[in-house]
């Protein structure tokens, strides 16, 4: 049987605390006890949040996407900031994500994205467009039903650093974090 192609994903993102983990699982067994949809749970070491999409690549050693990568995330200087998850509801689609969304954090993590973006563009990479960045954290993929979006209780996340990840995707998935950088160094 054919074995399926390795793929390497890089992406940055945010990964949760202790404390943020526990209130996210705990959002997730209630949404999983109350519509029982079927799909892929994400385990909880696997949940983050999706910063900026780098994109699939058949090989990663000595990829210059990660240099590039790596030098961008040491570059940005700033501050620690606070985010709020505070709804649930699903993204659109026939297998929907579901997904904790922190719609009115967006203010308060918008000025770290874009020096996020501006030190990725510096080297050339095109960064996707600010208005199609919406922070969530992604509880259930492929979902066989959309989840109608309602309140939570909010969900109180200090974010005080950020990571490059490597996901690899073969058989098994698996993140890695390739580098953590601390934003409390820069004073807020
Ligand atoms: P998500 O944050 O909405 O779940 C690793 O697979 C991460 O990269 C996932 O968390 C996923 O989004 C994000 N991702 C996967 N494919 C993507 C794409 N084509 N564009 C943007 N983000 C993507």
């Amino acid at each position: 049987m054919e074995t399926p192609a390795e793929r390497h994903r890089l992406f940055f993102a945010l990964l949760p605390d202790e404390r943020v983990l526990d209130d996210i699982m705990r959002v997730a067994s209630l949404l999983k006890s109350t519509y029982h949809p079927r799909g892929k749970w994400m385990p909880v070491d696997m949940l983050h949040m999706t910063l900026i999409f780098l994109g699939d690549f058949p090989a990663l050693a000595s990829d210059a996407v990660v240099v590039h990568a790596l030098s961008s995330g040491d570059d940005v200087s700033m501050p620690g900031f606070e985010l709020t998850l505070d709804s649930a509801s699903s993204f659109s689609g026939r297998r929907p994500p579901w997904v904790l969304r922190g719609d009115k954090s967006r203010e308060a993590l918008m000025p770290f994205w874009r020096a996020l973006g501006t030190a990725l563009a510096t080297g050339g990479f095109r960064t996707p467009p600010e208005a199609d960045f919406v922070p969530h954290v992604t509880v259930l993929r492929d979902a066989d039903k959309p989840l109608d979006g309602f309140e939570i209780k909010p969900i109180r996340w200090q974010v005080r650093d950020f990571a490059l990840m490597h996901s690899r995707m073969g058989k098994e998935r698996e993140y890695v974090v390739l580098r953590r950088w601390s934003l409390d160094k820069a004073p807020a």
